[in-house]
């Protein structure tokens, strides 16, 4: 079976991010999503467990399992035996970081392979910080997550009456 993980902070999942996991899904017999306890992205948003209801209740797929990790991702990619580490990209501004990212997973483990998925052009401007900040405002940001979690951002920063 090939499996891949789909490793990130997802606070909150973007419609980018289900973009990915549908394209994942294409490619492999099963995809992990698997949402990073990252300390050094300072204080969340949603909790880890907010943030694995908030991808399942978006997308329903016997294919799909929503996890969370904590440690090296190449270690958690070794322990469910996956072939593949799958990373959105969005720019060129991506490029860099993911680069650095995935050179040093090889360092670290030479059998997990890093494989690049573009989103949708509409999506390319979408990310969870930017969302984050959009909701905290009371901005509209409708079109640029799933209904569950524009629900769920509302619940956190109720629309002025
Ligand atoms: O959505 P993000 O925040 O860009 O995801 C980054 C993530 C979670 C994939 C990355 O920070 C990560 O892999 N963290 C686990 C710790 C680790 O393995 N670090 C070394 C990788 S260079």
């Amino acid at each position: 079976m090939r499996l891949a993980i789909y490793p990130g902070s997802f606070d909150p999942p973007t419609n980018g991010h289900l973009d990915i996991i549908n394209r994942s899904l294409r490619l492999f017999d099963k995809v992990v999503v698997a949402v990073a306890f990252n300390p050094g992205k300072g204080s969340a948003l949603f909790s880890v467990d907010e943030r694995k209801s908030l991808i399942q209740a978006c997308i329903q797929d016997p294919r799909l399992e929503v996890d969370s990790f904590s440690g090296l991702l190449v270690d958690y990619a070794v322990k469910r035996g996956a072939i593949a580490v799958v990373r959105g990209l969005r720019a060129v501004s991506d490029f860099e970081y993911e680069f650095q990212m995935a050179n040093m997973n090889r360092k670290l483990n030479v059998s997990v392979e890093a494989v690049f998925l573009m989103t949708n052009e509409e999506n390319f401007y979408i990310s969870s910080r930017l969302v984050r900040e959009v909701a905290a405002f009371h901005g509209d940001i409708r079109g640029l997550v799933p209904g569950p979690v524009l629900q769920a951002l509302h619940r956190k920063y109720p629309p002025p009456a």
